[in-house]
């Protein structure tokens, strides 16, 4: 019937599903699926089929590059466990969690906000720490840092009670699950905000780190002619019960790849001023200048308290 004047939807129906032509393909998958009894996913799985395919049609997709396409997916699978998450890698540095952070916070992205993506690293039970305690649980080299923190709802009020969550990789820049030098829960902690919506606790300053590059994220960044470098960050995560969870990262502000995180985590209101001290009275008695500081304050939106699922064990 090339050429019928009979509307395209009204053809499928007469074929029964049938395909005669590769534009066929689509309305006969979306019937297929089309019995779905849970709405939402109909209406995401049409839109990712209906994506899929115009991508395919756009860019003309040839059979080979089909073929790499599916073993890319299946590296992707093969190089994840209970250690290492590298789905979320790869949906981290195609900007593809940023957006959906954005989206989902800060007033759907109309505003900046103040979350961002949760990353690789984040794990349940870190040690729980008073205010004011040290994450570092094992020699770790590098500048003192003390950090300040308050957490307030929308109207500014403090919010007491939050459980936050802190991680951060050391000054060589490593997670301690990446590093057989650091303890277990290095640079890890577990803090609750106090009356006043503070908490506070001590560490060493960040450094920036590239993510793992030895599988199949790492061969994209290198074809794409990326550098794969983050800059350096600590990462939170705020919950409390009626307030949706805060999950974000505090970069420090004199890194070189602030402009270019291979994972597209900065945004304006998430650069930190980490402020160096070369004298003075320092905060603790074992503390050598220089260190640093950093304050800094977290809005947290009434909402949801759920927790992530953990990328790692
Ligand atoms: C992180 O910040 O820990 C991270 C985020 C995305 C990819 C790799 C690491
Ligand atoms: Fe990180």
């Amino acid at each position: 019937m090339v050429g019928s004047s009979v509307p395209k939807q009204d053809r499928n129906a007469e074929k029964g599903g049938i395909i005669e032509t590769q534009e066929d393909v689509t309305p006969v998958v979306l019937a297929a699926m089309a019995g779905a009894s849970n709405h939402r996913l109909r209406e995401v799985a049409e839109s990712f089929v209906r994506h899929m395919h115009a991508f395919a049609r756009e860019v003309n997709l040839t059979e080979s590059e089909y073929d790499i396409g599916i073993d890319f997916l299946n590296r992707i699978g093969q190089a994840t466990n209970d250690h290492h998450n590298e789905g979320i890698l790869l949906a981290d540095a195609i900007g593809f969690s940023t957006l959906v952070c954005l989206l989902n916070n800060g007033n759907a992205g109309a505003t900046e906000t103040a979350s961002a993506l949760l990353g690789p690293f984040w794990r349940m039970n870190s040690p729980r720490t008073p205010n004011g305690g040290s994450i570092v649980r094992s020699p770790t080299p590098g500048p003192d840092l003390v950090v300040s923190c308050v957490v307030v709802d929308t109207n500014g009020e403090p919010i007491e009670g939050v459980e936050v969550d802190v991680w951060q990789s050391s000054p060589v820049g490593l997670y301690e699950n990446q590093d057989d030098t650091q303890a277990d829960m290095n640079l890890r902690g577990k803090f609750t905000t106090d009356a006043k919506g503070c908490f506070s606790f001590r560490s060493v300053k960040p450094a920036g780190y590239p993510v793992p590059t030895d599988g199949p994220v790492g061969d994209m960044l290198r074809a794409q002619r990326r550098h794969p470098y983050r800059p350096a960050h600590i990462h939170f995560l705020g919950f409390k019960p009626c307030f949706k969870t805060l999950i974000t990262q505090v970069f420090v502000d004199d890194d070189e790849h602030l402009e270019s995180d291979v994972v597209f985590g900065v945004t304006r209101a998430l650069i930190g001023d980490y402020r160096r001290h070369d004298a003075g009275t320092p905060p603790a008695g074992d503390v050598a200048p220089p260190w640093y500081t950093l304050d800094y304050k977290f809005v947290m939106e009434a909402g949801e308290a759920k927790l992530p699922v953990p990328p790692i064990k």
